[in-house]
């Protein structure tokens, strides 16, 4: 039994997808069982990184879990909690999803939020593997209201690249990891095949669309702002601005051949990534 955390999520849910089509057996943990669509075979389990007795029922004879935390400063994130259970149950493999600088002093705080997680999982004894992944393509799905109806595009990080990956690599890689034991004790960082800017992935967009998508550059006020009606801490606020201006003054241009060495191909481009997600773009 392999346990998906962040099973409803980008990248956990296409794990769990991926391992039901391989043929393994699968739980995905949420907090709404109710609420969630998994694949038919799937054994749904409300789980709680607050809420310690439900991690440790959700760990009960699994062999290999998948470790998605949740970033907010100030609060453990869920991976001490996780790593707890999983050797109270015994499990063997665990894999945590973190993020790329993690640990660079030169990042910030922004670059402190995922170290309690992977020390946490470094000292666990159980066989670890820990994946930094670069910016998901899919985070440009947060355009898709702006490109589909024809205003401009939020740019946060001016002409800064990045090694934008394919999230389905990342969930590839992931399930290697999880269903062998090569990969005990290797941390990857996991990057797509070029780094681009935002600007770039516009015009990847606009090429794909052939039609134009505007720009519209945004103060670190306006992030600020935008962070605050989501809801976000001040603190938080602070770290995420931080990691802003890392990527704007070309931090994480950085690429890495760490997809490959897992994968045995290369990386897919963010090309690749928009004419597959092209509805999500375009008008009804
Ligand atoms: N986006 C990027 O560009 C990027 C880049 C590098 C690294 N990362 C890292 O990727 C991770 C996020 O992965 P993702 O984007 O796949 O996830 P996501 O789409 O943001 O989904 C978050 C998941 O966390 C679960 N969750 C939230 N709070 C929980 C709690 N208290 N107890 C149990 N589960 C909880 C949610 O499950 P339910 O709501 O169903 O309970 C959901 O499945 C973060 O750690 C981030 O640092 C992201």
């Amino acid at each position: 039994m392999i346990l998906v955390t962040g099973a409803t999520g980008t990248i956990g849910r296409d794990v769990v997808r991926r391992l039901v089509l391989r043929g393994d057996k699968v739980r995905a943990l949420t907090r709404d069982p109710g609420a969630a669509i998994f694949p038919a075979g799937v054994d749904v389990v409300r789980g709680d990184y607050d809420d310690p007795a439900s991690l440790d029922a959700a760990m009960a004879g699994v062999e290999a879990a998948f470790l998605v935390g949740v970033l907010e400063p100030g609060k453990p994130g869920g991976d001490a909690a996780l790593v707890a259970a999983a050797r109270a149950a015994g499990v063997r493999r665990v894999v945590k999803l973190s993020a790329i600088g993690t640990g660079d002093t030169t990042l910030g705080i922004f670059a402190t939020w995922h170290m309690a997680g992977e020390q946490a999982v470094r000292d666990s004894t159980l066989a670890w593997t820990i994946l930094r992944p670069s910016q998901f393509a899919s985070n440009t799905l947060a355009w898709a209201d702006a490109v589909r109806a024809g205003r401009p595009v939020p740019v946060r990080t001016g002409t800064g690249r990045q090694g934008t990956i394919d999230p389905r690599d990342i969930a590839e890689v992931a399930v290697r990891t999880l269903t062998s034991d090569d990969h005990a004790g290797r941390t990857y960082t996991l990057t797509g095949p070029a780094a681009l800017s935002e600007p770039d992935l516009a015009f990847e967009l606009a090429s794909a669309l052939q039609r134009p998508v505007a720009l519209q550059e945004l103060s670190s006020e306006s992030v600020r702002e935008v962070l605050r009606a989501q809801g976000r801490s001040e603190e938080f606020i602070d770290g995420a601005l931080g990691g802003t201006e890392f990527i704007r003054d070309g931090g994480n241009v950085a690429l890495t051949d760490d997809v490959r060495q897992v994968l045995g191909r290369e990386p897919g481009a963010y090309a690749r990534w928009v004419r597959d997600h092209l509805d999500a773009f375009i008008a009804d």
